[in-house]
């Protein structure tokens, strides 16, 4: 029924993401079915470096799609980014009898997945290797969207309520800092969600006077009291920037750092219904014989994009949302400037 897969593994790798067990139980349900056997690769690419491993069948995944982290643990390998690394994890391949693997994460796990496919075939090793993407950045080029996106952008819409109950209350200034690595794609989204005095990304140079300063002026203009500056990560450290306001305006603002909470909850319907749908487009994939591919999100269709040809591709920032924003806050009065 599977084809020409027998036995196939499945690893989480990087940042954890919630969405990850959903993707796990549809790859093992989806490969169950089909007659191939599943085997759990524990702590991302370093246990197949060790050998570190769990048989799993269609009950050992049973009520996890509603649960956030990966059962399979997830780890950052260094040593797999060594050819020697990698030649022992093929060992381990070889000797548990894989034909394929679906490797859950984001840019550094498929890098990690393109350099053990070229490996395998320069070994003359028949080892078909699929990618679905799971970060909370949504940062991977040939995706849409990404596993646990969602999940954290909600995360963190509930965070900043919360902040914002107390903020106003004592008419105060917050600035959060939100995730996202390099990519500004969480705090954009939220920022639009929670209507954010000022949102500071890294995909657009940051003028303090403009975007921050000006944007607090308009708000108290407007008659608000209290302000809301969401930092990527990837723009700024919150501590300086509220150091920055105070000593520009006087203002004496509260720092919030959301950090690993918002990699955590149980996943929205939005998240298990992706990683259920890339779950099993994963294996479809294998059992149809196809390896070296990426699972990705193309205008709402699944579709299985050549790995080399999907991470040489860049996500366009929809810059439009930006404007948006600005249309948007301080009762419509940004985009006045
Ligand atoms: O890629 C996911 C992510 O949470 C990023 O948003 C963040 O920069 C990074 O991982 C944090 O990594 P760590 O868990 O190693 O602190």
């Amino acid at each position: 029924m599977g084809g020409k897969m027998r036995r196939i593994g499945v690893l989480t790798s990087g940042g954890d993401a919630p969405g990850m067990n959903a993707a796990v139980r549809a790859v093992v349900r989806t490969a169950v079915g089909q007659g191939i056997e599943c085997i759990g690769i524990r702590r991302g690419w370093s246990g197949l470096i060790t050998s570190d491993f769990v048989q799993l069948d269609g009950s050992s995944v049973s009520r996890i799609i509603n649960r956030g982290g990966t059962i399979l643990y997830t780890a950052r390998s260094i040593e797999f980014m060594e050819e020697e690394g990698r030649a022992k994890a093929l060992a381990t391949c070889k000797l548990l009898g894989l034909d394929g693997i679906v490797a859950i994460g984001g840019d550094g796990t498929f890098r990690g997945a393109l350099a053990i496919s070229r490996q395998a075939a320069k070994d003359g090793m028949d080892l078909k290797v699929v990618g679905i993407p799971a970060t909370i950045d949504n940062d991977i080029g040939c995706s849409h969207y990404t596993i646990g996106f969602d999940s954290a952008c909600n995360t963190c819409i509930e965070c900043i309520d919360k902040l914002r109950d107390t903020m106003q209350s004592h008419e105060r200034c917050s600035v959060v800092e939100v995730m996202g690595r390099h990519a500004g794609y969480l705090a954009l989204y939220v920022g639009i969600a929670v209507g954010a005095t000022a949102v500071l990304i890294p995909e657009r140079p940051v003028d303090f006077e403009r975007d921050v300063i000006e944007n607090i002026r308009r708000a108290r203009l407007a008659g608000t009291t209290h302000y809301m500056i969401v930092v990527a990560e990837g723009a700024g450290k919150a501590f300086y920037i509220g150091q920055q306001i105070n000593e520009a305006i006087g203002i004496d603002p509260r720092v919030t750092v959301l950090g690993h909470i918002q990699r955590g909850g149980s996943p929205t319907a939005r998240d298990r219904e992706t990683a259920s749908r890339m779950g099993y487009a994963a294996v479809q994939t294998l059992v149809g014989d196809k390896g070296n591919r990426i699972i990705s999100l193309v205008d709402g269709q699944i579709r299985d994009l050549d790995m080399e040809e999907a991470l040489a591709m860049t996500k366009q920032f929809q810059m439009d949302r930006y404007d948006i924003l600005e249309a948007l806050t301080n009762n419509g009065t940004s985009h006045l400037r």
